[in-house]
């Protein structure tokens, strides 16, 4: 086969494996030898690199990104009555918690260049849910998408204002840097999945939550496991089954060596990229301080019509893509009803999450893609506007 029809993977998860194989085996059998499938020492020694890593106190390994938005929002006792503000361009588990905890999610707008919340209309939500009275203004899912840094001093400082939780829902972006220091400490918590086709991915489900509060570990902790006390069978508060499997901590382990270095791959892709794609088709900007973990590189196209074309061009070169998304959250029959209720006089319009979902595809992004496949990516592209 030519180096020039050779499959391009969407995410390449085999390269990886090859590299780290014999650990994977090794570390794997230690899990099987000892038996300790829950809780074994692997996830605590994973805590603690995680922690480390991210440059926060706590670090606490649940069973998915989606548990640890739940256990996070249960801490916080965040239910009925309470509205939490997030995206509506962003992947439906970020909205499904608090529908499912009995709170209010309250779809805000997104910014056309970093497809991320758009502060200002974060701000005149809240402000406007605030003054209805209707709903307690409680919390802010902010969502990094693709792996760039939301606005977290903006968003912070809005949640200060009001006294609202601030989440971050990291689960794209793990390994990505605002103003110097990596997530994990930018919000009052942090949530990772380690879902396979993540930076950094096990071979299952997984996530973890990372803060610097003690109270908000302690309660974590509690939590992954049915509000447990002190003791295993004093039961404190509803809590779920929300533990880290200790084969995924035993796999995360192996690939955490490798991951500064994947890291610093997926820049160098994402730099091919945007050489060649500038000035072509809309890119995700970068914001001043922020440092992308670019978890997806997702182009935006002038409308749906180039975008079916672009979509048409890589299908005949045979090279995969992905949208993500195409459907606002709000327009999903899941959340219709609850976006309605929100606000007493209606919703405020979403323009641009709307206009988004039809114009972005994302295009393979991993640590092993190469500059000749990059090019050829990028060059279907061209050929296609
Ligand atoms: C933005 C976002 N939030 C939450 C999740 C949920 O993570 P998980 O699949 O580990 O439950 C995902 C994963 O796809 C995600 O992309």
């Amino acid at each position: 086969m030519s180096p020039s029809s050779a499959p391009i993977a969407l995410f390449d998860m085999k390269a990886q494996q090859g590299r780290i194989r014999a650990e994977l085996d090794r570390r794997i059998a230690a899990v099987l030898d000892s038996g300790r499938f829950i809780n074994g020492p692997e996830v605590a020694e994973l805590e603690a690199a995680l922690a480390e890593y991210a440059g926060c106190a706590h670090a606490v390994g649940v069973s998915s990104g989606t548990d640890a938005l739940q256990i996070a929002m249960m801490a916080e006792g965040i239910g009925r009555g309470d509205a939490v503000f997030l995206p509506a361009f962003t992947y439906t588990a970020t909205a499904e918690v608090p529908l499912v905890l009995g709170a209010t999610p309250i779809f805000v707008d997104v910014e056309e260049d970093s497809f991320n919340l758009d502060l200002a209309d974060l701000t005149a939500r809240v402000e406007r849910i605030a003054a209805e009275g209707r709903l307690r203004p409680r919390a802010v899912v902010g969502v990094d998408l693709f792996g760039l840094p939301a606005d977290w001093p903006g968003i912070r400082g809005l949640c200060a204002r009001h006294g609202m939780f601030a989440l971050d829902d990291a689960a794209q972006a793990f390994g990505a840097a605002l103003h110097g220091s990596r997530l994990g400490g930018h919000a009052d918590a942090t949530a990772l999945s380690f879902y396979p086709t993540k930076t950094l991915g096990c071979y299952g489900d997984g996530g973890a939550l990372l803060t610097n509060s003690a109270e908000r570990a302690a309660l974590y902790r509690s939590l992954r496991t049915h509000g447990e006390g002190g003791s295993r069978y004093e039961v404190l508060r509803t809590g779920m089954n929300g533990r880290l499997d200790t084969i995924q901590a035993a796999v995360l382990l192996c690939k955490l060596p490798l991951f500064e270095g994947e890291m610093a791959a997926r820049a160098r892709v994402a730099a091919w990229y945007a050489d060649r794609l500038a000035g072509h088709v809309g890119l995700q900007s970068v914001p001043e301080g922020a440092e992308s973990a670019w978890g997806l590189f997702t182009i935006r196209c002038a409308d749906a019509a180039e975008r079916g074309r672009v979509q048409a061009g890589l299908q005949a070169a045979g090279i995969p893509f992905g949208v993500y998304y195409p459907k606002p959250l709000h327009r999903q029959p899941a959340y219709a009803a609850a976006h309605q209720a929100g606000f007493a006089g209606g919703p405020p319009p979403l323009p641009v999450s709307e206009s988004l979902c039809e114009r972005v595809l994302s295009l393979p992004m991993h640590p092993y893609l190469t500059e000749a496949e990059v090019e050829r990516v990028a060059d279907a592209v061209i050929a296609a506007l």
